[in-house]
Formats: structure tokens, sequence, C-alpha cells
């Protein structure tokens, strides 16, 4: 749940520094030139997985429109500024993907998938030079680090939300099953 203590906890986890967020906001017009790039070779690597390729075109036009999502997500990186509406929205997007049914496994994969692009076409190619190419790697790292901890978070209470909602257990009763009482 997205409440006053898991956003102050989730800020510490993320560990952002000054710099990391200055570097990310500067990001911004590589991140903007880049998105597009990514975001194509992005669906091309999920549809090589037949039951994404299933789930991606269960509806019309919905690749289309996860590209625009996926744009705004990789460019909305270097917002600069990584506070409660930043953290609620991240939270709001793993939600999506337990009511689409999408396993966790792949959002980690997918991830990792980014965080490659990040460093080749971001890092390497726009600051081919820049002595703190290292620092930029790191400070992309550390969002998407962040990013990843929320929507799994969210994964993991959303599916207990559902597994409650069908059971009729009490969160009391799950908690006391779980402790083996
Ligand atoms: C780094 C990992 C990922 C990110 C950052 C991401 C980002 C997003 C965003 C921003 C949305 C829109 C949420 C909303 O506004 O409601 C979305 C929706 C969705 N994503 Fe992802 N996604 C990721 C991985 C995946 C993967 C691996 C799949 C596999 C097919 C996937 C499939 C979907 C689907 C089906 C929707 C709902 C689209 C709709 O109904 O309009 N996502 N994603």
């Amino acid at each position: 749940m997205v409440d006053q203590t898991f956003i102050s906890e989730m800020k510490q986890l993320g560990a952002l520094t000054d710099q990391d967020r200055q570097l990310l906001a500067e990001m911004k017009p590589a991140l903007e030139k880049q998105a597009t790039p990514i975001v194509e070779a992005f669906y091309v690597q999920l549809e090589s997985f037949e039951p994404l390729k299933q789930l991606l075109h269960a509806e019309p036009g919905r690749v289309e429109r996860l590209k625009g999502h996926l744009a705004r997500w990789l460019v909305g990186l270097s917002a600069g500024v990584y506070e409660e509406d930043y953290l609620q929205e991240r939270y709001r997007i793993g939600k999506r993907h337990v009511e689409v049914g999408l396993e966790p496994r792949y959002v980690i994969a997918a991830m990792a998938f980014c965080r490659g692009f990040a460093s080749r076409q971001i890092v390497e190619a726009e600051y081919p030079a820049d002595p703190q190419k290292e620092a930029r790697m790191i400070a992309l790292n550390r969002i998407m680090d962040l990013d990843l901890n929320i929507m799994l978070q969210s994964y993991d209470d959303h599916r207990l939300k559902q597994f409650l909602e069908v059971t009729g257990f009490s969160e009391a009763l799950f908690e006391t099953l779980m402790a083996g009482g």
C-alpha cells in the first residue's frame, strides 16, 4: 500500500543522490532522442516470446498504445524529482501489469533489457567522452532499480488482494497461515 511509511522507505532504499537526480534530469534530451529506437527494439524482443506476443495482441491497437506508454515511462526516468507522485505512478504501472495477467518475471527481464539499451544507446552513444559516463549509468541503474522495486511491491500487494477476495480469507488469517501458526 502506498502510504507515507512506504514512500519514505522507498526513497531511502532507492538511495538516489542529488548528483543522480541532476544527471538524470540532464539526460532528458538523450532519453527523448533514443526513446523511439529503444521502444521499437523492446517490442521486437517481447514479440519473440509467444505468450507475450498473444498478450500484446489481445486487443486491437494495444501495441501502438504500449509504445506510447513505454516511451513516456522511459523519458519519465529523467523527471529529476522522485517524490510521492512519481512513486504512486510507478505503483499504478505495477498494478496494471497484474490486471493484464503478466507474470512478474517478464517485467524483471524487460527491465534488464532496458538497462542494456540505456547503457549502449544513451550513455555510450550520447556521452562517449564524458568524464561522468559511469556516474550517468549508476544514476540510470538506481532509478530503474527503484522503479522495479515499486512495481514488484505493487505485484505483491495486488496479488495478495486478489487472493483474499477469491478465498474470503482475512489478511490476519493469511499472515497467521504464512507464519505457520
Ligand atoms: C520495464 C518493464 C515494463 C515497463 C516499464 C512497462 C510500462 C508500462 C506502462 C507505463 C503501461 C501503462 C500503464 C497504464 O498507464 O495504465 C504498461 C501497460 C501494459 N504493459 Fe507494460 N511495461 C513493462 C513490461 C511489460 C512486459 C514485459 C509486457 C509483456 C507483454 C507488458 C505488457 C503490458 C500490457 C499488456 C499493458 C496494458 C496495456 C493496455 O491495456 O493498454 N509490459 N506497461
